[in-house]
């Protein structure tokens, strides 16, 4: 694991913007540009505000504690030092997994573009009966290896289901074009972000194996414990929600004419310039998950950074991400 020192938040924000040449303008030479995009970002700091206020409360499960000696502790111990942790779904449970899917995933793959343009799904199958057979199976993986205790625990929540999601990416990474009519390239750390949810674990099962040049999913050690504030994640998962944050023309306009102290996004990554410090702070710091380290990878992505789907031509990726539900 990267001993990197930890970052400063405050770097991953307007530090970036100051003489980004995709980004023109200050609040103050056009204030009419500033405050139609305050008008948007307002209501969704409202929204996020309350989404943090619940959940700060932690319902039914006492928050980290487990008995010491179990597997559940020991991920729970990892999740809780770097922000991650890493599980082997039981073999006969990810047999019957693979089985389910292979029934299923006929249907949801067959409309998707040909090799040329990259094939990519996330989303449910499309029989009722299979996804519950799915979820089950996804459960009592949990279940068994402890991954369950250890994200009730490290959130405390108390989750009594999983919503399993199917995706597959294969051919090349998810078209993302970030500044393409700036003619700017994209950044070393393209897609590094934090999720908009709060106090929800993150898992993703890898299906197929995968390794680097597959897009496996890459986390920052320790990030989840950085000092960011409940003001500065407040305004990122705002800025998302409120679109603000996507690189087009128009909503880079309205962005950089926001004040400068809300200039800050969940999908930061993106905006930040090679050569730029931090930039190689990031990029050194990152972990990638490789399937024979483990094929389950549970992490705190609401505030931990991260990023996946780098793949390269060629190349696919086959995983359920799970949601858990309480
Ligand atoms: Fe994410």
């Amino acid at each position: 694991m990267s001993e990197q020192p930890p970052v400063d938040p405050r770097l991953l924000g307007r530090g970036c913007y100051r003489g980004h040449p995709a980004y023109e303008g200050t609040f103050w030479s056009n204030p009419m540009l500033g405050l139609k995009a305050l008008w948007r970002l307002i209501p969704h700091m409202t929204w996020q505000t309350i989404h943090w206020y619940r959940a700060a409360k932690p319902v039914g499960v006492s928050r980290h504690k487990l008995p010491s000696g179990t597997q559940s502790a020991v991920l729970l111990r990892d999740l809780q030092r770097k922000g991650f942790a890493v599980a082997r779904m039981p073999p006969a449970i990810k047999q019957a997994v693979r089985d389910v899917i292979q029934q299923g995933k006929g249907s949801v793959l067959d409309g998707l573009p040909g090799d040329h343009t990259g094939r990519h799904f996330r989303g449910r199958l499309r029989d009722p009966e299979l996804n519950r057979t799915l979820d089950r199976l996804v459960f009592e993986a949990c279940l068994q290896t402890g991954v369950l205790d250890a994200a009730q625990a490290y959130f405390g929540r108390c989750y009594r289901s999983v919503r399993s999601d199917y995706q597959f990416d294969a051919d090349g990474p998810i078209k993302r074009e970030i500044f393409e009519d700036a003619a700017l390239p994209d950044p070393q750390t393209v897609y590094m972000h934090l999720d908009t949810s709060w106090g929800v674990a993150n898992l993703i099962i890898y299906l197929s194996d995968v390794e680097l040049p597959d897009g496996p999913f890459r986390y920052i050690p320790g990030s989840h414990g950085w000092s960011w504030s409940s003001f500065d994640l407040i305004i990122r998962k705002a800025m998302h929600r409120s679109k603000l944050q996507k690189t087009d023309p128009e909503n880079r306009r309205l962005f950089a004419h926001l004040p400068r102290f809300l200039q800050r996004k969940a999908e930061f990554g993106n905006d930040i310039q090679n050569g730029n410090p931090v930039s190689q702070l990031l990029l050194d710091a990152e972990r990638v998950f490789v399937s024979a380290d483990g094929d389950m990878v549970l992490s705190d992505n609401v505030t931990g950074v991260h990023r996946g789907i780098l793949l390269r031509p060629g190349h696919r990726r086959e995983a359920l991400t799970i949601g858990f539900v309480e």
